[in-house]
């Protein structure tokens, strides 16, 4: 395959099965913070409910999540806030500055937004997430450590996602995929110049990721982001172990919008064989390849 749309390898080290990790749930130190309010924490939380961009929907995020947002500032991955990049459903997305001149996305989960029924439907059944309650910031907290720990296992199989850097509550802090003004663009919103090869990449990604275990979920033009010719995989929060109940019918669906799109770009794609390939076990493949 050619290196063409930023193919990039898996990493060296143990093969990567489809076991799981325990996701720790216990309360963040941005709880803590937020309880005990001291004044630091005080003039910080003023003076980031006075900046425009966090005025959100008529209204500010939470003292939680500004303290959540004041241990990431404490512990050094962010150092100042750019504008929003994305203000969704669910989550706004805003450009940072990091450490060291680099530039991190930071994404807030809104938790009273947040669609906390479709949430659940996505963590009950993941086998990280057995015996999840039905305290909503409990759920939202989840939901992020969810994506973090996604994010990591997709990189670790050679996917290539945002790096993740570190998470609080409802914030997570990730490489920024492109800057302020030339920002990654999804795919939905380009055209894709050899949508064979960049299909063949997709393809390539989304077989990884569930040979690593994990069923993407939300899979389509909307969450691949391209930037100087490199694809990336993004928003992975929804995404779910294999051995979750509905994980074949999330990877169904996948596969039917990446195909519908490619399709139409002019690739030659189907949803059926999309699944053949991506499901395929890795022996049956050294078989056909030793065969040919
Ligand atoms: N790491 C990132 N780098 C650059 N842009 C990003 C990054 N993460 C998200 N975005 C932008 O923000 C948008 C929303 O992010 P996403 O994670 O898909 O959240 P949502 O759950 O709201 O769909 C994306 O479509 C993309 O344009
Ligand atoms: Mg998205």
């Amino acid at each position: 395959m050619s290196d063409e749309f930023g193919l990039v390898e898996p990493q060296e080290g143990e093969a990567f099965g489809d076991e799981w990790e325990e996701i720790d749930l216990s309360d963040d130190e941005a709880d803590r913070i937020a309880k005990r309010r001291d004044r630091d924490f005080d003039e910080f939380r003023i003076r980031m409910k006075d900046a425009d961009q966090f005025k959100v929907e008529q209204s500010v995020f939470d003292d939680a999540t500004f303290a959540a947002i004041y241990k990431l500032v404490q512990d050094g991955h962010i150092d100042a806030f750019g504008g929003p990049i994305s203000t969704g459903k669910e989550a706004n997305v805003y450009e940072a500055l990091g450490p060291d001149e680099t530039e991190v996305a930071v994404k807030i989960y809104r938790i009273n937004a947040s669609d906390f029924r479709h949430m659940r439907d996505y963590l009950e059944g993941d086998p990280r997430f057995e015996g999840i309650g039905h305290d909503k910031g409990q759920v939202v907290r989840a939901w992020v450590r969810k994506e973090f720990a996604n994010l990591e296992r997709a990189e670790r199989a050679g996917v290539r996602v945002p790096k993740p850097i570190s998470v609080q509550r409802n914030v997570l802090v990730m490489e920024l995929v492109g800057v302020a003004d030339d920002r990654a663009r999804r795919l939905s919103e380009v055209n894709v110049e050899n949508p064979q090869t960049a299909f063949e990449v997709v393809r390539e990604y989304m077989r990884r990721l569930h040979r690593a275990g994990l069923v993407h979920g939300d899979l389509s033009e909307y969450n691949l982001i391209i930037h100087e010719g490199e694809l990336v995989v993004i928003d992975l929060g929804q995404a779910v172990t294999i051995h979750h109940p509905n994980a074949e019918e999330f990877l169904r669906r996948d596969c039917h919008n990446v195909a519908k799109f490619f399709q139409r770009q002019g690739a030659d794609a189907d949803a059926d064989s999309l699944f053949e390939f991506v499901t395929a076990d890795e022996a049956e493949e050294e078989d056909e390849e030793d065969a040919e």
